[in-house]
């Protein structure tokens, strides 16, 4: 008898309890379901939902933007100085052990006083090394910053899947502390770069500043990667349609500080994803501006093997590394005079 009455209790308890459960289920289900996402602008609420979301099931390619990552290397008074607003802004993605990469960059194409005609600032992009090199690298970049004054470290874990985020980060640091540079240079480190030919041939200084303006190679209605295990793999379930935007190559694209902003501006609402040239086309598509098409073959994607006067004639090459570069630097400072003019 007594058995019974208390197996009479436990059964109440349990379905009360189970009933109870699946109520709150239900009314979670509910509110998520009724979220009135069509509405603008959507609540706080609502963005707040989609990251707790993000952050219970994250998949490994989803990035964390909007996000306060913070800056561990700056230099907030680089663009200021006696110096005018820059003309170039370059942003220079570099991996935090890429010390030898950096050093061969500053004495080539990333030197800021090879085009005497404008101002150009240049900073060096970079994540948070891996755990086990965190240590090491610590100091070494310590000291390198203290020398060149240039890097700009940010809070994040250095890998391919979040260059988006190091993208971003440029853009951020730029709206904070260079608002009114007039062009930004988002550029990769395994490139050959002609900074002379962008400035005279691609911004014209002389000209009236390009509002709405970016340029590089245009890929145009590409369609996805869907090969998984590819570099560019892009799952469906991040990005479903079956063409991306028109957008600039990631190597090397320039566009102009006042769409740079704009950009940024619309990052916080657009869902970041890893492929961070696309990234730029979706923002752009949500801008409502177009890419400008280049002189044709000024940035290459591809590799090019060096040839003066070729070289001459164009942005960017994709595909050098620093040793090389460094090795063809002193032949392409000197004079094309004997180039055929075209
Ligand atoms: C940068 O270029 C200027 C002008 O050509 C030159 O004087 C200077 O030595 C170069 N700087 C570096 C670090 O190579
Ligand atoms: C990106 O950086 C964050 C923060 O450091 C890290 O947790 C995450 O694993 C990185 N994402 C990828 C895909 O590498």
């Amino acid at each position: 008898m007594k058995l019974m009455k208390w197996n009479l209790m436990l059964g109440v308890l349990l379905s009360t309890a189970l009933v109870a459960l699946l109520v709150l289920l239900l009314s979670q289900l509910l509110t998520s379901w009724t979220a009135p996402a069509h509405l603008s602008p959507p609540s706080p609420r609502i963005f707040s939902k989609k990251f707790e979301w993000q952050a219970r099931t994250p998949h490994p390619l989803v990035l964390r933007y909007p996000e306060s990552y913070p800056f561990l290397l700056n230099h907030p008074e680089k663009c200021e100085g006696p110096r005018s607003a820059p003309f170039l802004l370059m942003l220079v993605m570099t991996q935090p052990q890429d010390v030898g990469v950096r050093q061969v960059i500053r004495q080539t194409w990333g030197n800021e006083s090879l085009v005497s005609s404008v101002v150009i600032c240049r900073l060096f992009v970079l994540g948070l090394p891996q755990p086990s090199f965190a240590q090491e690298l610590r100091a070494l970049l310590e000291e390198e910053d203290r020398e060149h004054g240039d890097l700009l470290q940010v809070g994040f874990l250095d890998t391919y899947a979040n260059l988006t985020l190091k993208v971003l980060m440029g853009l951020e640091w730029m709206a904070q502390y260079c608002p009114t540079a007039q062009y930004v240079l988002k550029v990769d480190s395994d490139v050959f770069l002609n900074p002379r030919y962008l400035v005279q041939q691609v911004l014209w200084p002389s000209g009236p500043p390009q509002l709405d303006f970016i340029t590089g190679h245009i890929y145009r209605t590409s369609n996805p990667e869907r090969r998984r295990g590819h570099k560019w793999y892009m799952p469906p379930e991040l990005y479903s349609h079956d063409k991306y935007p028109d957008y600039c190559g990631g190597p090397g694209y320039v566009l102009s500080g006042s769409l740079a902003l704009r950009i940024l501006t619309v990052a916080q609402r657009v869902k970041a994803i890893h492929l961070e040239d696309v990234f730029v086309g979706l923002c752009l598509k949500e801008l409502g501006v177009k890419p400008t098409p280049s002189p044709p073959g000024t940035f290459l994607m591809f590799r090019r093997n060096y040839d003066h006067c070729a070289f001459h004639r164009l942005v960017l090459v994709h595909g050098f590394q620093h040793q090389e570069v460094q090795q063809i630097w002193p032949d392409f400072l000197t004079s094309n005079g004997a180039c055929p003019t075209v």
